[in-house]
């Protein structure tokens, strides 16, 4: 893998088209509960293209990141705080492509295991987003770095 000073334009592309992808399936995703026994709403295939559109795009993300590869944490930031960045990157990665796939099995074989694991595995993506989000805003407003330009088309490098 390189070490680069940018994301490229398609890397920031995917970075928020999945950010709405994910924000989509999240939002339809109680209506799932049941599907089984549930009338062919438009929720139900919805969510599943939603989802499955998630788990291709980050299969196509992580062979662009392991291509084209990322630039490192900012050298400001304690070592903790850049390993838990590598950390949390790398798990998202994990889960919004192993979340999707446990869904698929739910709904095409009826598994309540894989119901469970999509439940436990969403929810830990979830969590994995939040805190990312909050770092990447507290970077932005509190430490003033200007991180957010990274996924910006064009934007300065921090
Ligand atoms: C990143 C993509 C996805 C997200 C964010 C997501 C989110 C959710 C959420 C929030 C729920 C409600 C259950 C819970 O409380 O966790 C759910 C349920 C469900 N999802 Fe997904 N999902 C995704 C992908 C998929 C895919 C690709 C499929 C199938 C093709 C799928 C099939 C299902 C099914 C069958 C349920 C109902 C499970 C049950 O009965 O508890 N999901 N999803
Ligand atoms: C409003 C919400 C979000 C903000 C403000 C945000 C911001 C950022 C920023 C500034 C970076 C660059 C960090 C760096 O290079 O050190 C980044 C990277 C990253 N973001 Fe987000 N992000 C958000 C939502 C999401 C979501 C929903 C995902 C879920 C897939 C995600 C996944 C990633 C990943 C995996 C990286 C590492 C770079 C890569 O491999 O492409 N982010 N984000």
């Amino acid at each position: 893998m390189t070490t680069r000073t940018g994301y490229s334009l398609i890397q920031i592309a995917l970075h928020w088209l999945i950010l709405v992808l994910i924000a989509g399936a999240w939002l339809l995703g109680d209506q799932m509960h049941g599907y089984e026994k549930l009338p062919a709403t438009a929720a139900l295939p919805l969510h599943g293209i939603l989802g499955l559109s998630v788990f291709f795009l980050m299969i196509l993300r992580l062979l662009l990141r392991l291509w084209l590869g990322a630039p490192p944490p900012p050298a400001s930031d304690p070592k903790w705080q850049r390993r838990a960045a590598t950390l949390t990157h790398w798990a998202i990665y994990a889960l919004a492509i192993l979340g999707p796939w446990a869904g698929g099995f739910a709904f095409y074989l009826r598994l309540d295991i894989a119901a469970d694991l999509h439940e436990v595995l969403i929810n830990l993506l979830i969590i994995a987003i939040l805190a990312h989000t909050a770092a990447a805003l507290y970077h932005q407003f509190v430490l003033k770095d200007n991180l957010l330009a990274r996924m910006r088309p064009g934007g300065s490098r921090v």
